[in-house]
């Protein structure tokens, strides 16, 4: 496994995760639970993902301009799950918010797969690609587990 296809995983898991939480309402042990993962798994990806694939896409001259992009959605994602955080989940604005939230997680992730990945690819030997993977997932854990 490589880094592309062990990130694919997780972006596929966050979509899925997204329109489950669509179809919650209220301040229900659903939604909490449902959002609690989400958040956990969002931020563990995003803080793994910015010591990994672009750590090592920033150290290329041609790579800069697209990780630092993605490393500012990542801020831009973060900050909009704080205000969810701080939004009554038993009132409206709470699905709203959520809906924007997750609209902007599903843009972040298609553009890593078809404009971010292309070009690590291009940049990032295949040995390197697949040692990420690893470095990945063990950074990924030391997230969770906090
Ligand atoms: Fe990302
Ligand atoms: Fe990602």
């Amino acid at each position: 496994m490589n880094i592309y296809q062990r990130l694919k995983q997780d972006h596929t898991k966050q979509r899925e995760l997204g329109k489950k939480i669509l179809k919650t309402s209220g301040d229900s042990d659903q939604r909490n639970t449902l959002f609690a993962e989400y958040k956990a798994e969002l931020t563990a990806h995003a803080n793994a993902e910015e010591q990994t694939l672009y750590a090592a896409l920033i150290e290329k001259p041609e790579g800069q301009e697209e990780a630092q992009h993605s490393v500012a959605e990542h801020k831009e994602l973060a900050d909009l799950i704080e205000d969810l955080e701080n939004t009554d989940m038993a009132h409206g604005a709470w699905l709203q918010k959520f809906e924007k939230l997750d609209h902007e997680v599903v843009h972040h992730v298609d553009e890593e797969e078809e404009d971010v990945f292309p070009l690590a690819k291009k940049l990032i030997d295949d040995e390197t690609a697949e040692h990420l993977a690893d470095k990945f997932e063990k950074r990924k854990a030391m997230q969770t587990n906090d």
